[in-house]
């Protein structure tokens, strides 16, 4: 018996060793990715090698199932996890289960100048898409703010590429602690959306590195994005999908970036250079799915079966689709393969909290002057904002708050193309204000009519906005409201319709659209106690901004919206936003427009439109100091309800470790103190200025911030490290970064224009 009992645990034994020993490589969990990977590519047909390489779907490409690769989903991106849409076609699935927070625009985001709450965005948004069954979220986008009439900058990060790369970093780490893998885009050279798949991008190879790929680098080389999608536009004549320098050169072997390049969808347009130019998986080519299918259209794609079909004429090995494969998988591993990723969480009220507190962060104060008033509001020598309560009268006086314009009550969260979403919830300003205001009256007047529509692929807003009254009559209802009000807060700016802040075109004038600039001028003729808060994610002209005493940027803030803006109206919370970019009085004064350098000049044939870049490495503030323009609002300009005083900055050498690669070589220090009487956050700058090199540079250049909290009377020391790297330019003979010695100068700000001190030092 005892012996039977033996050989049965033995026989149990060597069935559990050899099970073990049929545990495939590729799916062992105890071995490093790469071996799975390779293990996983040896077992791959030719069929599901290609298969991998392309959508299946609008938003999703195969797995392998025969080795238990599930299929894998991307969304848009990047502001929220875009709703289902049906496998082969634009229209809404129709499902009751992909609501989501829709955080603020990534303009607002980096307004915040906050890389923790980039970090906290993306962890959010990480929770949201893991839900949701998405592996990738399309975004962040980081492409450089070089006209205020490009219709898609309120995705991106603004115009400088030092801020833009802090804040992209930490939101890719965020989403893909999630298990979820970003898709930094587009890249590059992606600056306007007017003939976005002809235009052909003319730019020095200074400009190229200096302005427009840092963001994208430092997404590659420190935010170690698993995902890269490439742009509609042409570089040096090849679509960015398949650009052989950009995504061959630059992109895998210069940063060495071992992710996904996908294309933007249809952003494909030939085998032999998707083949051999970088592309890892293409998307969204023939989406009608109808007219070009062999079985389905996906096949005629052309990473698809006309990729195949060279392979099996000989014209290629599998060499570069085994390249294109490992990719695919290294990215399957680490998402859909990834048994540690958590499950996640719709609509919590985390996300909730999460998107409010970068709404708050972001928001600007543009303006804040005292008015005087007549008829003897307490507190008529102090600044308009915040709302004073206590000087407001309660009960039956009627309207003491006037709420005036289409923004205060319209939907943002839906329109502005591919990352129009469908929200649980969207509190308008109005509605903020309201709740925020109980017991006051709140009263509200249209002021103007701009876009009534709200939807976009099958998801309305619902809202009926239809008003057929004429301009002068919505204007004078508003002025006649106007004249008994305490304070009159306008809701104007873009909105996500075409021609406005919106994918696929661009804005077609600075200014602001719907006579809004009457409705404001004849507003602040019957009450001077006017706050504008524009809601865009561009700059717009302001002609009244002399008389007009407050002005708020208030961006798309998402879900939060009304909840946030009524915060920081009523001084809940203590503005601490700054520009992410220079807003300049009228469009003559961007370089790109004061050169005639938009939109570019179609080429015989009407095929392609060549846009060059001549105003080179000098964008936004770096035009505004080389041309010394005094921007309306500066870069990195957002005023506060307290005060902050600034020490005089010091700088002394560090201690060189000859190892580190890019060692802090100089440390400065610089002493802040709140002088007012509210807690506060300053955004402190550090601008560096060559002050003689042998190429031209901008008088200076952000290499540093640090946003300190500080409470009434507290001060604190801020520090910043000086290293080669944030002395350098572009060297495009050189093909390298370089570092002149010579003199330097540290600037501190607390923005691009309000210099607080100045330190010289030298590189020797
Ligand atoms: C946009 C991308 C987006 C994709 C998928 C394209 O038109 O340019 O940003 O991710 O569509 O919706």
């Amino acid at each position: 018996m005892r012996s039977i009992y033996i050989l049965m645990v033995g026989v149990m034994f060597s069935m559990t060793v050899k099970a073990q020993d049929r545990t495939p490589l590729y799916l062992d969990a105890t071995k490093d990715i790469e071996t799975r990977v390779e293990d996983a590519l040896k077992r791959m047909t030719l069929d599901e090698k290609i298969r991998v390489i392309h959508a299946q779907s609008k938003f999703s490409s195969a797995g392998v199932p025969r080795l238990g690769f599930p299929d894998f989903w991307t969304d848009d991106g990047p502001h929220g996890v875009r709703p289902d849409v049906l496998w082969d076609q634009w229209e809404q699935a129709g499902q009751t289960n992909d609501s989501c927070v829709a955080f603020p625009a990534l303009t607002c985001l980096a307004a915040t100048w906050n890389p923790q709450l980039s970090l906290l965005y993306g962890e959010s948004l990480g929770e949201e898409a893991l839900y949701r069954g998405k592996d990738m979220i399309l975004g962040p986008g980081v492409n450089i703010y070089r006209t205020p009439l490009n219709g898609r900058n309120f995705e991106y990060m603004g115009e400088d590429p030092f801020l833009a790369s802090r804040m992209v970093v930490p939101y890719i780490q965020g989403l893909q602690s999630k298990g979820v893998s970003a898709c930094v885009k587009h890249y590059a050279l992606n600056n306007d959306e007017n003939f976005r798949h002809q235009v052909n991008v003319i730019v020095s190879d200074r400009a190229l590195h200096e302005i427009y790929l840092p963001a994208f680098k430092a997404a590659v080389t420190e935010g170690k994005t698993w995902g890269i999608m490439g742009a509609y536009n042409l570089y040096k004549d090849q679509h960015n999908c398949h650009n052989a320098i950009l995504l061959n050169k630059i992109l895998k072997q210069d940063w060495q970036y071992d992710g996904v390049v996908v294309s933007d969808w249809g952003g494909t347009h030939d085998t032999d250079e998707a083949v051999t130019n970088g592309l890892d998986m293409e998307f969204g080519t023939w989406t009608d799915g109808l007219t070009m299918g062999a079985t389905n259209a996906y096949d005629n794609y052309f990473l698809a079966e006309p990729y195949k079909r060279m392979i099996k004429e000989g014209k290629y090995t599998t060499r570069e689709l085994d390249e294109k494969v490992r990719r695919v998988l290294r990215l399957f591993y680490r998402t859909t393969m990834n048994r540690q990723r958590p499950h996640g969480f719709l609509c919590s009220e985390s996300h909730y909290e999460a998107a409010r507190k970068v709404a708050e962060e972001g928001i600007v104060l543009l303006k804040n002057a005292p008015v005087s008033r007549e008829n003897g509001v307490k507190g008529a020598e102090k600044p308009l904002l915040p709302i004073d309560l206590s000087a407001l009268p309660t009960g039956e006086h009627g309207g003491r708050v006037l709420v005036v314009g289409e923004n205060a009550i319209k939907m943002m969260t839906v329109g502005g193309g591919s990352s129009s979403l469908k929200v649980q919830r969207e509190v308008s300003p109005l509605d903020g204000l309201r709740n925020r205001l109980k017991g006051f009256e709140v009263d509200y007047a249209r002021g103007y009519v701009g876009d009534v529509t709200g939807d976009y692929n099958g998801v309305t807003t619902g809202q009926s906005l239809n008003d057929s009254r004429s301009e002068a009559e919505l204007i004078a209802e508003a002025v006649e409201k106007a004249k008994v009000a305490d304070y009159v807060i306008v809701f104007g700016g873009l909105n996500k319709s075409d021609f406005q802040d919106c994918e696929g075109t661009d804005r077609k004038e600075y200014a602001l659209p719907y006579a809004q600039n009457a409705l404001v001028e004849a507003l602040v003729k019957a009450n001077r106690r006017v706050v504008f808060v524009n809601i865009s994610g561009n700059a717009v002209a302001m002609p009244w901004i002399k008389d007009v005493p407050a002005v708020v940027q208030g961006w798309f803030i998402g879900s939060e919206s009304g909840n946030a803006l009524a915060s920081i109206l009523v001084g809940d919370v203590n503005p601490s936003g700054k520009l992410p970019f220079s807003w300049m009085e009228s469009l003559e004064e961007y370089g790109a427009h004061a050169l005639g350098a938009y939109p570019g000049t179609w080429r015989e044939g009407g095929k392609i439109i060549d846009e060059e870049y001549k105003e080179d490495i000098f964008v936004g503030y770096r035009w505004a100091d080389k041309h010394k323009l005094q921007p309306l609002f500066p870069f990195g300009h957002g005023l506060s309800y307290t005060a902050f005083e600034y020490g005089k900055a010091t700088i002394e050498p560090c201690e060189m470790s000859q190892q580190a690669a890019d060692a802090p070589m100089y440390r400065l220090r610089v002493e802040v103190r709140n002088i007012g009487d509210r807690d506060g956050a300053e955004t402190v700058q550090l601008y560096i200025r060559d002050i003689k090199s042998s190429v031209p540079r901008p008088v200076k250049e952000l290499k540093g911030f640090r946003k300190v909290v500080l409470k009434p009377g507290e001060s604190r020391e801020v520090e910043f490290n000086i290293t080669r790297s944030h002395l350098s330019f572009y060297d495009d003979a050189k093909g390298e970064w370089v570092a002149e010695p010579g003199k330097f100068e540290a600037w501190i700000g607390s923005s691009s224009t309000d210099i607080k001190s100045k330190v010289p030092f030298v590189l020797e």
